[in-house]
């Protein structure tokens, strides 16, 4: 009774409790282990990162929604980030399914449908769907290789960084001026394609990536060495200690996103192309719809809900996770 009487009172106070200040989780991440021997690609560092120490698939390919989900809940990023992300890749797994891309074979395999919730690691290539020019350490696709690791682009990034110990939102804002400089001078394509979403995923990914490593969430400051072991090994650090459930959400990127634009030397410059980039898409958009096929709401109407049902219909459950080597999940 007194225990009860004494405790009560506090509860509404721990649960308001910010997650920062909760105790750091030291055991979520499993052991470095590398891909697998068949093991598939993304351009994208984290996940690459979930491959190789087996919080997904090692050899990243059918890899659900629900997996990669749970694998950035144990870096500490909410539900709702997780969902946004993980929707994304879904996205780019069935655009590639439907358009013939899909480089795995799927259709035999038991619980994998074309429109179910799964990907390849693979399936994120598709350029200007999530990949973009200007990356911190892939070539643009006009350029060479867009999926893997570039030694020569990460160069441009590691000079930022020369003799520094800890990142910061001013270094990491120049380092993106760096490589969208680069970017622009050598890519033919960027004008056009360089947009308001570009720029989006761009600094959401640096505010990602920089919020999962740092020891203070909103800090910025990241090891130098832990940025380089990410970046260039796709791996977490040994000693890695991931932030307590909830640290990392929508708002904590959106509150770092503008910090990083406002920190870049090159902003004006990147708003007129921003500008530009998305003029250039609704050109692009203007020129690919017939306005004809929609002169009557009703037929925009039947247009919408005949597509909602046909993905509707299409969605079949996910069963059983075919078993890969090497694998635990
Ligand atoms: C299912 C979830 C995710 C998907 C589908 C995804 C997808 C992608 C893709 C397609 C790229 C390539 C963009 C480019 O061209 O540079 C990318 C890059 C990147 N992603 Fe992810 N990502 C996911 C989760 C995450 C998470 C959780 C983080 C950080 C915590 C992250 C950090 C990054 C970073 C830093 C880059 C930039 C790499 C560079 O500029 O060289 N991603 N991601």
């Amino acid at each position: 009774m007194r225990f009860s009487l004494l405790i009560s009172p506090a509860l509404p106070l721990l649960s308001l409790a910010h997650p920062s200040q909760m105790p750091r989780d030291t055991s979520s991440i499993p052991p470095y282990r590398g891909p697998a021997h068949n093991a598939v690609d993304s351009p994208c560092p984290i996940v690459n990162a979930f491959r190789n120490h087996g919080m997904i698939h090692s050899n990243g390919s059918f890899i659900t929604k629900q997996a990669v989900m749970d694998a950035m809940g144990k870096l500490g990023i909410d539900s709702q980030l997780q969902n946004l992300l993980a929707s994304g890749a879904v996205m780019a797994g069935q655009y590639a399914r439907e358009n013939d891309k899909a480089t795995i074979p799927w259709d035999n395999t038991p619980g994998f449908t074309k429109e179910g919730e799964w990907f390849n690691l693979n399936d994120l290539d598709f350029h200007d769907f999530v990949e973009h020019d200007a990356s911190m350490s892939r070539e643009d696709a006009a350029l060479g290789n867009h999926v893997e690791f570039s030694p020569k682009v990460w160069s441009q990034v590691l000079d930022v960084f020369e003799g520094k110990e800890k990142t910061s939102i001013d270094l990491i804002a120049k380092a993106m001026n760096v490589r969208y400089q680069d970017s622009k001078a050598r890519n033919k394509d960027f004008k056009d394609e360089y947009r308001l979403k570009t720029a989006i995923l761009r600094y959401g990914e640096q505010a990602m990536w920089t919020q999962v490593l740092a020891k203070d969430v909103e800090s910025g400051e990241v090891s130098v060495a832990d940025m380089k072991l990410l970046f260039e090994k796709e791996r977490f650090p040994d000693n890695f200690t991931a932030h307590p459930p909830n640290s990392i959400t929508g708002t904590t990127v959106n509150t770092m996103v503008p910090e990083l634009f406002w920190a870049n030397p090159g902003k004006g410059d990147e708003i007129r192309q921003i500008g530009i980039g998305n003029a250039m898409g609704f050109k692009d958009l203007l020129h690919n719809v017939n306005l004809k096929d929609f002169w009557h709401p009703h037929q925009l109407k039947e247009k919408v809900l005949g597509l909602y049902d046909e993905k509707k219909d299409g969605n079949v459950p996910i069963g059983d996770i075919p078993a890969t080597d090497n694998d635990t999940r």
